[in-house]
């Protein structure tokens, strides 16, 4: 009997292989390989080809302006680029449980134009229950619970919708092919067939793809080059806030993010997301630092916490949530070195309020004055705001963008700045607030301690 001949793919890059292997050259995954079987040879490219070829000068091209329809909901337009572009192909990661279905549900309703919600995880009746709990009711979605592509295809087709839904593409299949579903293979080619229909069409379709625990999309990770948008549905289960981020979009700012609150009646837009991070009752304790961060196109505020406590054992120490932790250790590196600080006796522990993720250089400065706020047990002054990216020669760098974080900052109720004398010339005589420049982080250190 002739053997079956099979093959290895990597599931989180799509690396094949002909053996299995532990640990994938390509990604750097572990464990990720599964066995597939080898599907016909493709057909060798033809040569010779007369016909029409889609070019031409580049300057003779003219730009025709890209059309969008809102999904209805102001901060997934704002992820999305301002609205759903029609023949566009979006991927939604997420974890499960975070919130995928839920928001999707919500967006078919407030589009009002013709949808299809197709689910292979759940059935009518489970898709009804949610509905009804969001008080989705619209008639111009249709629910399909189906996994066979050729049956979704036929749907989309009967259905018409301006815009499909596949929830998730890990269930989906084509039975013709021979690779189970979840496979890099049916991923691949059913996402093709979704795909090529929606650009056909000129249809929006929603792909969502679930993460893995690591937390990359698994198998869609070879999708994310093949469709427009990537958006990712972020934030943990123990916080209600949920963010979406554009991580790649072919029509508007990567980046974007959208920040919503995970409510029993669905997920609400939270309109000032400033005043979500900054946690108010915390603001006078100690190790504490309020910042403004740039996500996309807005600056967001968001507060750093630092608890330095001495370590009895040998290695202190360096603990972060929300913070690089290695980040961490160069910015303490600094301290020590710059600003002759003594911490290889004490634990650092980072945290970020609001579940957020920060890791722009523009939080450095205030990462260090959190920690020198904790070390001498007193709070930085109320309405204090820290922004700069601090270098390895313990020198202070101006950050993009400054005058934004400072007039949210002012919107906000903030009055007092410490930030990157480099940024002095573009801010002068803009803003209200008193400004406290500096350029070391030396000078930044004994700034904050003339303070607390
Ligand atoms: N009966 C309920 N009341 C309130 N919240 C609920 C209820 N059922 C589910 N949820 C919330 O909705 C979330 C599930 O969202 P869902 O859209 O199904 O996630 P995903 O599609 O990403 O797996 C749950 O984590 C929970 O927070
Ligand atoms: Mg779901």
């Amino acid at each position: 009997m002739k053997k079956e001949k099979t093959k290895f793919v990597c599931s989180s890059c799509g690396y094949e292989s002909i053996r299995w292997l532990g640990k994938c050259p390509e990604c750097e995954a572990w464990n990720s390989f599964t066995e597939e079987r080898v599907e016909k040879p493709e057909v060798a490219v033809r040569k010779g080809y007369s016909g029409d070829l889609n070019m031409g000068k580049l300057g003779a091209i003219e730009l025709t302006k890209v059309s969008r329809f809102s999904s209805g909901i102001g901060e997934l337009d704002r992820t999305l680029g301002g609205g759903f572009v029609p023949g566009s192909v979006i991927l939604l990661g997420g974890e499960p449980g975070i919130g995928k279905s839920t928001i999707l549900l919500q967006a078919l309703e407030a589009l009002r134009k013709p949808s299809l919600y197709v689910t292979g995880e759940e059935s009518l009746q489970q898709i009804k229950l949610r509905a009804e709990r969001l008080g989705v009711k619209s008639e111009l979605i249709t629910i399909l619970a189906e996994t066979d592509t050729s049956k979704i295809l036929a749907a989309i087709e009967r259905t018409e919708p301006q815009l499909f839904v596949i929830d998730s593409i890990q269930t989906v299949n084509n039975p013709e092919l021979m690779s189970s579903p979840g496979t890099v293979t049916q991923i691949r080619e059913s996402a093709y067939a979704f795909i090529e229909n929606a650009k056909k069409m000129n249809r929006t379709a929603v792909i969502i793809g679930h993460v893995t625990k690591e937390g990359s999309l698994a198998g869609p990770k070879i999708l994310e080059h093949i469709v427009d948008t990537v958006l990712q549905f972020e934030g943990d289960g123990s916080n209600l806030f949920r963010i979406i981020r554009a991580v790649k979009n072919r029509f508007g700012s990567a980046n974007e993010i959208g920040v919503f609150e995970m409510q029993g009646s669905g997920l609400k837009e939270v309109l000032n997301p400033s005043g979500v991070f900054l946690n108010e009752e915390n603001r006078v304790n100690s190790g504490s630092c309020v910042t403004a961060v740039f996500e996309g196109t807005r600056a967001i505020l968001t507060e750093v916490q630092a608890l330095v406590v001495p370590s009895y054992f040998g290695n202190p120490s360096r603990i972060t949530s929300g913070f690089d932790q290695r980040k961490l250790s160069i910015l303490l590196a600094v301290l020590e070195k710059r600003a002759r600080m003594n911490l290889s006796n004490k634990n650092v522990f980072i945290n970020v309020s609001g579940g957020i993720r920060i890791d722009e250089p523009a939080s450095d400065l205030p990462i260090c004055l959190s920690v020198v706020s904790s070390i001498r047990e007193k709070p930085l002054p109320v309405g204090t705001i820290v922004i700069g990216e601090v270098g390895l020669g313990g020198e202070i760098r101006g950050v993009p963008q400054i005058l934004a974080r400072l007039k949210e900052a002012e919107k906000l109720g903030f009055t007092t700045a410490i930030i990157p004398k480099g940024n002095g010339k573009e801010i002068k005589g803009k803003t209200g607030m008193k400004l406290t420049f500096v350029s070391s982080i030396e000078e930044a250190v004994n700034t904050a301690k003339a303070y607390i």
